[in-house]
Formats: structure tokens, C-alpha cells, sequence
């Protein structure tokens, strides 16, 4: 199954992400993970990236095409995949249509969790993250056994540094002005599955299992 997580920042794809690619047995990729491993090894795409990561911008779609495009040749997207946070703008949709094509494959399910503004600021600045593993917390939605320690493998966890409140109010713009429009362009395909991405994490995944399995 070939399918794609779209919504704002904070609206809860990474954690969803990290159950459904366990449920369906298909690789997650997701950019923003893939960019801040290149920043964090310092290579000539992370140094780019960073420019504007930083400042709660989108990197350009000829940067984020590429590495996205040479993550879904490998053979274990061959059965398929999840993609979080790409495609983002017009662009990069149009470029994923293209590759895909190229690969003979197509996407399935645009799963869109929807959240308001008030509490994706509420998420993004109580996020906590593993060092170790990745795993997503909240401080005060979903908060691990131990203060600052993955229930997973006991890694230390450290908060994004675009998760300020400074940063999310611009990655919020950005996402209205050159990711939202993209929902009608899934919805024209019929390919878009809304999923209320307030509610519970439990019922969330859920919802989307029930979703991408057919029976909603
Ligand atoms: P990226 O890493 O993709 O960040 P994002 O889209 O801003 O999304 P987030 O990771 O912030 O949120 P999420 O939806 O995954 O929420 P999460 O599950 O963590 O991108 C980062 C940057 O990289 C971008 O700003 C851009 O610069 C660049 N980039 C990436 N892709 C790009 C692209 N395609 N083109 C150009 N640039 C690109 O949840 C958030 C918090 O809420 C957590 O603490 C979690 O525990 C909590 N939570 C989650 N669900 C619930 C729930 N149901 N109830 C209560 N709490 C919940
Ligand atoms: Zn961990």
C-alpha cells in the first residue's frame, strides 16, 4: 500500500507514522526526519537545509525532490511505503506523480489529519524527542514513564529547535499558503481520507487502520 500523511505541523504524522508503517510492514519516510539526520552529520544537503529549517521555511523542491526520489527506488518501497511530510507544495506533487509513474506505481491513500491552530502550538511546543530512537512525546498529551527519558530504550530526550514558539507560528504560514492547496489537488483524485487527527492518539490510529483497510 502506497500512501501519503498530509496536515500541519504538529498535527500528529510522525506519531501515527510510527504506528501504521508497524501495522502494514512498509518503510516510513519521512523529509523532515531525513533532513535532520543530514544536519546532523553535517553533508552539503543538511548545511542547505538547515538555511531554512531554521527559520521555519520550506526547503526548495529540487532539494527535497531528490532525496525523495532516491529513497522510493530502493527495493523496500517496492511493496510500499508511507511518506510524511512530502509532498508539500504543487510542485513536489506534481514530481512524486512523475517518479512514481517511472516506477510504475501510484499512491493509494492521502491520510489528512486536521487539527486547529491553537492546539497544533500546544503540541509542537510540549513535543519531546528520543536521541536514541526518534520516538515522539508529549509533556503534557503524551507524556513517557520517566521525565526527559524514552519509555522505548531509556535515550534522553531533547526538544526540535524549530519547535519555538517564533518558528511554529511561520512553519504554520508556510503550510497555509503552499501545502494546504494541496488537499484539493488529492481531493480531484479521489485519493483523500479526512481523519480528525484531535482525538485521542489511540482512536486516531484507529481511525486511520479502519481507513486505509477499507471498512470506513
Ligand atoms: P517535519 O519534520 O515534516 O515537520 P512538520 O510537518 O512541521 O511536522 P511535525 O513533525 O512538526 O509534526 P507531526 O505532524 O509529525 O506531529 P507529531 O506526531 O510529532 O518538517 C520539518 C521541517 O523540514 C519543515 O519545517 C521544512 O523546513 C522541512 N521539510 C520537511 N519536509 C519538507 C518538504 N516536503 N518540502 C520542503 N521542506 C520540508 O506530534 C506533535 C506533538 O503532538 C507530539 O508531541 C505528539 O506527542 C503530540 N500528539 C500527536 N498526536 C496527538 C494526539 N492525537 N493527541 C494529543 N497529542 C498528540
Ligand atoms: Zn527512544
Amino acid at each position: 500500500m502506497n500512501i501519503l500523511f498530509m496536515g500541519p505541523p504538529g498535527a500528529g504524522k510522525g506519531t501515527q507514522a510510527e504506528r501504521i508503517v508497524e501495522e502494514f510492514s512498509i518503510p516510513h519516510i519521512s523529509t523532515g526526519d531525513a533532513f535532520r539526520l543530514a544536519m546532523k552529520q553535517g553533508t552539503p544537503i543538511g548545511l542547505k537545509a538547515k538555511e531554512y529549517i531554521d527559520q521555519g521555511l520550506l526547503v526548495p523542491d529540487e532539494i527535497t525532490n531528490g532525496i525523495v526520489k532516491e529513497r522510493l527506488a530502493q527495493d523496500d518501497c517496492a511493496n510500499g511505503f508511507l511518506l510524511d511530510g512530502f509532498p508539500r507544495t504543487i510542485q513536489q506533487a506534481e514530481a512524486l506523480d512523475a517518479m512514481l509513474q517511472e516506477l510504475g506505481r501510484s499512491i493509494d491513500h492521502v491520510v489528512n489529519l486536521s487539527v486547529d491552530r491553537d492546539l497544533l502550538l500546544a503540541r509542537l511546543t510540549g513535543r519531546r524527542i528520543c536521541k536514541t530512537c526518534g520516538a515522539t512525546y508529549h509533556v503534557l498529551f503524551n507524556p513517557p514513564k520517566t521525565e526527559g527519558i524514552c519509555d522505548k530504550d531509556g535515550g534522553e530526550l531533547y526538544q526540535r529547535s524549530d519547535d519555538s514558539e517564533e518558528k511554529v507560528g511561520t512553519r504554520l504560514d508556510e503550510y497555509t499558503s503552499k501545502t494546504a492547496p494541496l488537499l484539493s489537488f488529492y481531493g480531484d483524485k479521489g485519493l483523500l481520507r479526512e481523519v480528525n487527527g484531535e482525538q485521542d492518539i489511540n482512536v486516531v490510529t484507529a481511525e486511520i487502520i479502519s481507513t486505509l483497510r477499507g471498512s470506513l
